[in-house]
């Protein structure tokens, strides 16, 4: 006869005991949520491929702040959609942009929100690359030096308009420690860098490109975001980042990448975010519709994932949702 005597118990037996030995847990404070404005609306427009989301005019823009601070979510991610677009992204740091203007009405309309603003050309340059591109018969370069100024500039107006955290996503070199020096001669000192320091070229950034109007005109994104395939080379990536001075860390996207969020918060120790992108949001999203999954279970079985594998913060369109499913029993 087999004899059990020894055996641990089950740690599972009921539900309480089963809150009590929980490891991992998630928390309306982990959660940042993007929204999109944009000077081309008036009131809101949604997006097609991301069910829940829209691009919100400034108006709006304060209503929502509002709506998100009441719920309880402590920090937004904003990203801008000029009405001007052009070959030097010149909207992206104009000190009345759409962004500059979106952070001083989140700042009136909910004072405590912290507002993480993205950092790149990609929405503002005509050609929608993330930088300076010199183009030459069939051939273009994307200039890596002269897309670094106008990040650094577009950062310092951010900060200038009140943002508490930038977050340069546009993958050049040297960028994190030239905005870190620029922040800091303006007097900014106190203005986080939080920088997407392991950025994949991705498919799942598909829905997004509509949602931002920033999809390439020509080429792709591969010269300067990471080949999937390498692990190795995202560590290197995160520690230039972490020597030039970024203060918090971004892995994109998260759930093919949850490996590169484990070794990056393992090896660096710091703050880290998971960003979990528009692909992901929108094939659950169009599952649940099909009747295929839960979405309110998948969702948060997604989001422990993520705090498993070592995410501090989670940046997700699933926040508003979350704010009502954390306070239900999971
Ligand atoms: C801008 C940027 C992108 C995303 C965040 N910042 C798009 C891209 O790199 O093409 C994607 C976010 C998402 O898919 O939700 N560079």
């Amino acid at each position: 006869m087999l004899d059990l005597t020894h055996r641990p118990r089950r740690l599972r037996s009921t539900e309480t005991i089963r809150r009590m030995v929980r490891e991992t847990h998630l928390d309306v404070h982990q959660l940042i949520y993007p929204l999109f404005v944009s000077e081309n609306i008036s009131g809101r427009f949604d997006i097609a491929s991301m069910p829940g989301v829209a691009q919100l005019s400034l108006s709006a823009l304060k209503d929502e702040a509002e709506s998100i601070a009441q719920l309880g979510i402590t920090a937004v991610l904003l990203f801008g959609i000029p009405e001007q677009k052009d070959e030097h992204a010149s909207q992206a740091y104009a000190e009345n942009g759409i962004v500059q203007r979106a952070i001083c009405t989140i700042k009136q309309a909910a004072p405590n929100l912290v507002v993480i603003t993205d950092v790149c050309l990609c929405e503002y340059t005509s050609h929608g690359h993330c930088g300076v591109v010199a183009k030459e018969g069939g051939h273009y370069q994307v200039l890596n030096d002269a897309s670094v100024e106008l990040l650094v500039k577009t950062a310092v107006s951010h900060a200038r308009a009140g943002a508490d955290i930038v977050a340069p996503s546009d993958m050049m070199d040297g960028r994190v420690g030239a905005i870190r020096t620029a922040l800091d001669s303006h007097g900014f000192t106190n203005v986080l860098i939080m920088s997407y320091a392991s950025k994949f070229c991705s498919a799942f950034y598909g829905p997004f490109r509509e949602a931002a109007e920033s999809a390439p005109q020509f080429g792709d994104r591969r010269t300067y975001q990471m080949d999937p395939a390498n692990a190795l080379e995202a560590l290197r990536e995160v520690a230039l980042d972490v020597e030039e001075g970024t203060d918090l860390i971004i892995v994109k996207p998260g759930l093919p990448y949850l490996d590169i969020l484990w070794r990056v918060k393992e090896r660096f120790e710091r703050p880290t975010a998971v960003y979990n992108v528009s692909g992901e949001y929108a094939m659950v999203k169009a599952a649940a519709r099909m009747g295929w999954l839960d979405e309110k279970r998948a969702v948060i079985e997604m989001m422990t994932g993520f705090r498993r594998a070592g995410a501090d913060m989670i940046i997700t369109y699933w926040a508003k949702d979350l704010t009502a499913w954390l306070r239900e029993q999971w």
